[in-house]
């Protein structure tokens, strides 16, 4: 089970690994950084800083931060998925950066863990990576033939699919109303309670053919695909998500030295309504955005993911 704080490692050797035994091979990410510049330009970093990445993912936005700060600086990272953990440790090899399996909930944990008081900047980059879409045994893309989990941190919780079979109807129609903001949830629940009388719903492509055949066709076709709001009720609710936003957003001011920066890039609404409203805490924070810093057409055309990214930034007060 994962302690809060996690296991802290430095970036090479791999966890576990012997101290001059080659790094475990993995896939290189195919995860494309969003908003990167503008995150980087927010946070105002300077050689020698302390930085912490609360999701390092395929590691983008780490490289950055780490060329940001130098060789005298210092880059804590975090992530719920053991897959990026030990990607990291393999390619960020003798840079100075300290990697935990950890919740970014867990930030003051993880700080204690290698002796931090207070730090000079943080990332949150929230949601998924590309890396854990395009893995069909993690469940997060329609047409993934693997169980529909959707945990970051599959080690831990319980899998959407558990979520599917045991829940009462009425339970599930608030999940995908209240974290997909999906209008016929009840509709879609129903069709999932009647389905799973006659079969186990398993996979992500089961579940997403479920919520299609349930949902009234849209005129003109809708642009998104009719079952991305249940994937991302049922991905908020297995790893609850907003909780560990809020939570995060409670916690890491005490973590952060007067003048300190935090920029937070969310993809969705509810995320979005989390952050500003914290930012708004004046006693706190001073933003410094007013509105969010959307992708511009070009990161969009390169980079489709970047359409519904949303970057704010505030300075903690001193
Ligand atoms: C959008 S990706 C980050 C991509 C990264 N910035 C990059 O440039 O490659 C989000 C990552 O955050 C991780 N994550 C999501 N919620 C988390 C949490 N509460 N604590 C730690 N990591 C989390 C996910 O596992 C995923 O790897």
């Amino acid at each position: 089970m994962r302690e809060p704080g996690g296991a802290v490692n430095d970036a090479a050797p791999a966890d576990g690994a012997a101290p001059d035994a080659p790094p475990p091979r993995r896939a290189a990410t195919v995860h494309t950084p969003v908003l990167a510049a503008e995150a980087l330009g927010l946070l105002a970093l300077e050689p020698g800083m302390t930085v912490v990445d609360g999701t390092l993912g395929g590691g983008g936005h780490t490289r950055l931060l780490l060329d940001a700060v130098g060789p005298t600086g210092r880059v804590i990272a975090c992530d719920l998925d053991h897959g990026a953990i030990e990607r990291a440790a393999a390619e960020f090899a003798g840079r100075p950066v300290r990697l935990a399996h950890a919740n970014f909930r867990d930030i003051p944990e993880v700080l204690d863990a290698v002796g931090i008081d207070t730090v000079d900047a943080v990332l949150l980059d929230i949601g998924l990576s590309s890396d854990q879409l395009a893995d069909h045994e993690r469940g997060f893309s329609f047409d993934a033939d693997g169980p529909l989990d959707l945990r970051f941190d599959v080690s831990e919780g319980e899998p959407a699919w558990r979520l599917v079979a045991r829940l009462r109807p009425e339970t599930l129609a608030d999940i995908l109303h209240r974290f997909g903001e999906e209008r016929y949830g009840k509709r879609i629940a129903r069709r999932i309670a009647t389905v799973r009388e006659k079969e186990p719903i398993r996979t992500a492509r089961q579940f997403a053919r479920i919520v299609a055949g349930a949902v009234p066709p849209q005129h003109p076709p809708a642009r998104i695909h009719p079952a991305t709001r249940s994937f991302q009720a049922l991905r908020i609710a297995v790893n609850e998500e907003l909780k560990s936003l809020s939570i995060a957003l409670s916690r890491i001011p005490g973590r952060l030295r007067p003048g300190g920066r935090l920029a937070v890039i969310s993809f969705h609404s509810l995320e979005d309504r989390i952050v500003k409203q914290a930012f708004l805490n004046a006693q706190t924070w001073e933003r410094l955005t007013r509105s969010p810093v959307e992708a511009g057409p070009d990161e969009v055309a390169r980079n489709p993911r970047s359409r519904s990214a949303k970057l704010r930034a505030a300075r903690r007060q001193g």
